[in-house]
């Protein structure tokens, strides 16, 4: 079986994040997004993967996976161009993949557990597809399933007023080539895009039999700025201590933290698990970085409280300032003229930007 992850499209709902970078890139706990999917595949057999890339940081993308040989995988790079649709996005892969069944895993999606049971669950001799699904406590907001007696998928519908079930799509399918003559014969949709709902519907209009599986563990997508900083939250629940750079005083820290490769918490700095810092980044003696934050590489964090956040990475953070729930884009730096410490501010704040507060 290959794989095949979506990493195009518009990334407008993570603006100002995505003016300068793929959404794929982010990272998530000093990790980007799209190394998760890579990983997941990785560990359910999948070495080779095809990677569909939109305009938008086409380069930065292969820059930073290559080959896929640093990451155990072996990585074509197929480009849709502009985001027309997530079926447009995987017919773009019909000469990947040839006559194999396939996987498909959205760039932007992370997923606790994994996708080795859905892959291994699929039996491609008796099921077009394979679809992986969640329940969901809003059923009305999301893309639902209806399933027979058998649990086989009969029916999808987008943000349904009377959902049938609270079997939610999560981004993950598994396809066997019959999908592809079904996307093409697709119109697009009201907003413009070849919906791969519309070619799944299409198998099951032939009489095509669609499994469902439903994932366990948590899912997130990281779409949006609030979204980013929830994944992070999810994932550093499991980060495990790994500390490769200098702590000059044992005492700073607590729970678990992980620093990277010469990165220093100074004596004085108060670090509260769980806690991700990147490489080359300096934790003054004066900062507070509390629980569930990602610093990133290259930053220099001190006079400030730094809480459930993520920061990308080259920051300056030395804002005299309480920061919670924050995203902060790479370069962008947040300083303070002024000493004085208010309650806590909430920032989106992009590449290369800089706040002076
Ligand atoms: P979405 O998050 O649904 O779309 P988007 O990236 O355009 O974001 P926004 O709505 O904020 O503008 O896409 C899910 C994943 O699929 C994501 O990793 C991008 C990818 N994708 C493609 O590769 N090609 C496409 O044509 C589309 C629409 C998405």
């Amino acid at each position: 079986m290959k794989g095949v992850i979506l990493a195009g499209g518009t990334g407008s709902r993570l603006r100002p994040i995505t003016h300068t970078g793929p959404k794929q890139l982010v990272p998530i706990a000093n990790k980007p997004v799209l190394e998760y999917a890579i990983d997941d595949l990785r560990d359910a057999g999948i070495t080779d993967i095809g990677i569909i890339l939109g305009n938008k940081g086409r380069d930065a993308i292969q820059q930073y996976f290559g080959d896929g040989d640093d990451f155990g995988v072996d990585i074509t790079y197929i480009v849709q161009g502009e985001p027309l649709g997530l079926a447009h996005a995987v017919g773009c892969a019909r000469d990947f993949v040839g006559d194999e069944s396939f996987v498909v895993y959205l760039g932007d999606d992370l997923m606790r557990e994994g996708i080795t049971e859905l892959v291994e669950d699929f039996d491609a001799d008796e099921y077009a597809a394979g679809i992986g699904l969640q329940e969901v406590d809003e059923p009305s907001r999301y893309g639902i399933v209806d399933v027979d007696e058998n649990d086989n998928v009969v029916g999808l519908t987008e943000k349904p007023d009377d959902p049938p079930t609270n079997l939610a799509l999560i981004g993950i399918y598994v396809f066997t080539p019959d999908i592809f003559p079904k996307i093409e014969s697709l119109e697009p949709s009201w907003r413009g895009e070849l919906e791969i709902t519309e070619a799944i519907q299409a198998l099951i209009d032939d009489g095509r039999r669609i499994q469902s599986h439903v994932v366990h563990g948590w899912w997130k997508d990281t779409g949006k700025p609030g979204d980013v900083v929830h994944a992070n939250r999810l994932v550093l629940d499991d980060l495990q201590t790994d500390i490769r750079g200098t702590v000059e005083d044992d005492e700073s820290i607590t729970g678990r933290v992980e620093l990277g490769e010469g990165s220093i918490i100074e004596e004085g700095a108060v670090v509260r698990g769980p806690v991700s810092i990147g490489e080359g980044t300096r934790i003054g003696s004066n900062a507070y970085i509390g629980p569930y934050t990602s610093i990133g590489d290259d930053s220099e964090v001190d006079n400030v409280h730094v809480e459930s956040s993520v920061t990308i990475g080259e920051n300056v953070i030395t804002a005299d300032r309480t920061i919670i729930d924050s995203l902060i884009g790479r370069e962008a730096s947040i300083t303070s003229s002024k000493g004085r410490r208010p309650a806590g501010d909430r920032f989106v704040v992009g590449q290369n930007s800089s706040l002076e507060l």
